[in-house]
């Protein structure tokens, strides 16, 4: 019998400041952002599903977002440093070519903890776009389920700054943030089942070369790669659970009928549904018309506006108000749907519910996990909400200082004062990073 591993708890962490595309309140209003882009505000909300968007101040980057996520994660939870296993990081932000954000932040965690305190705790860093952290989450189930753990814990960090060139098409699917994930068995939040689902191809849909700091992306084509990868991980995951008897459909029963609460990756809260087949046309303008008057229909069907609304809607909600944070996506909005569906005082224990990862490049994975009974009284803590309010807006031209990395012409160092939180200080000639945590 395989030990019970899964997570058991989750530490959002959102910058303080956004940009606001769309006031939800009147949608038709012109932003500011709107104004400056010649576009329409509604657009943004309705078309794309974002209303805002998160900005990191000029001392962030990936490194602290996961700090202060992890930080947070363990003095939640009293967790002695020594009861750490390993502390890995999942990004493509990372803030150098050798170094991995996991010894920057093992070092700011030192800072806290003591010299030493982390020497017996692993770390590193992966890649592969948004998809990481299922892989990173994958390798420290593995661990435990190999029976390596000792009764130890790991951590994984997700951790990124999204962003695409001023005025380009994916301007407006930005965000940053950071989540921590505390892996162990016996977890009070999910335990996740041993059959995960992959689909992989090469594409060209979306990369961020050497030497650039902005992503380029082919949108259009990179949505039909996500669905297409999504679906293939899908199906393997389905193959996996029906062959290990996870799952069993009965006559007439879809898989997916067997799973509740659903969580993924959301580069955009527009961003799902299917597609039909594209070797049916002749012309890729009639597929891609075909495709979205599918779409538009399917989506509107009364079954996919019930499913979606109750197993899905409820995490989008982190995506619609602070944007894309590539590899942080899919766990941001699984913190947001476990801690509203917490606070309404939904019954989930003891369900079963899955969750689909994406990156770029390409690489789908799909797996899934069972609720725990006690599951509600951590997600309650998770804070989530009352951080996403505890942000304030920045004007166009701050938001566009910031993306530039340009200085303040009134000599301001930042927009916002940092509270109690990890912090680069500089980066020398040479290119090293120094932190510090500023009380
Ligand atoms: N009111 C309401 N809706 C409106 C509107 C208005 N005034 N004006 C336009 N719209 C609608 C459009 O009709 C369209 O809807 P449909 O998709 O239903 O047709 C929607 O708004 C989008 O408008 P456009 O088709 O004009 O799209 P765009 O050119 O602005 O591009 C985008 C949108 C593709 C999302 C672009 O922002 C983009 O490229 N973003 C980045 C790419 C991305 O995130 N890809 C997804 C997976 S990759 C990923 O996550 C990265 C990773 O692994 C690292």
């Amino acid at each position: 019998m395989r030990t019970a591993v899964g997570i058991d708890d989750i530490a959002v962490y959102i910058p303080r400041l956004y940009l606001e595309l769309a006031d939800e309140n009147r949608p038709e209003k012109p932003t500011e952002f709107s104004l400056a882009r010649k576009s329409d505000s509604s657009k943004y909300l309705h078309g794309i599903g974002i209303a805002k968007m998160s900005i990191p101040d000029t001392y962030q980057d990936s490194a602290v977002l996961a700090a202060n996520a992890i930080f947070e994660l363990i003095e939640r939870n009293n967790i002695h440093p020594a009861s750490l296993a390993r502390i890995d990081i999942a990004t493509e932000t990372g803030v150098d070519e050798s170094k991995p954000v996991a010894a920057y932040v093992h070092g700011m965690l030192e800072q806290k903890y003591g010299k030493g305190s982390l020497k017996r705790t692993s770390g590193v860093e992966y890649k592969f776009a948004c998809v990481s952290t299922a892989d990173a989450l994958e390798s420290s189930l593995d661990w435990a389920w190999a029976g390596r753990s000792n009764g130890k814990y790991s951590i994984i960090c997700a951790t990124d700054i999204a962003r695409y060139p001023l005025t380009s098409p994916g301007e407006p699917t930005q965000g940053a943030g950071a989540v921590a994930l505390l892996v162990k068995e016996h977890p009070r939040l999910l335990t996740i089942d041993p059959v995960i689902g992959v689909h992989m191809e090469d594409e060209d849909d979306f990369w961020r070369p050497l030497f650039s700091t902005t992503a380029v992306v082919h949108g259009k084509h990179s949505e039909r790669c996500y669905l297409r990868a999504m679906e293939g991980a899908v199906d393997d995951w389905a193959e996996q659970a029906v062959a290990s008897g996870i799952v069993k459909a009965g006559p007439g029963e879809s898989l997916v009928d067997h799973i509740g609460p659903m969580s993924f990756h959301v580069p955009y809260p527009k961003m799902a549904g299917e597609e039909p087949k594209a070797d049916v046309y002749k012309k890729r303008e009639e597929f891609e018309k075909a495709e979205a008057d599918y779409m538009k229909l399917f989506m509107e069907t009364h079954q996919f506006q019930t499913e979606y609304l109750d197993k899905v809607a409820d995490g989008l909600v982190h995506a619609r108000e602070s944007g894309n944070s590539y590899s942080a996506s899919e766990k941001s909005c699984l913190s947001m749907l476990l801690e509203t569906k917490a606070m309404r005082g939904t019954d989930l224990g003891g369900k079963r519910g899955g969750s689909g990862n994406y990156g770029s490049g390409c690489k789908a994975k799909a797996s899934s996990w069972i609720v725990q009974e006690e599951w509600t009284a951590t997600a309650k803590k998770f804070g989530h909400a009352e951080k996403l309010r505890h942000r304030r807006p920045v004007s166009i031209a701050e938001y566009e200082i910031l993306h530039e990395g340009n200085l303040f012409p009134d000599g301001r160092k930042f927009v916002s004062e940092p509270e109690n939180e990890f912090v680069l200080v500089d980066v020398t000639s040479q290119g090293y990073r120094h932190y510090k945590f500023a009380d």
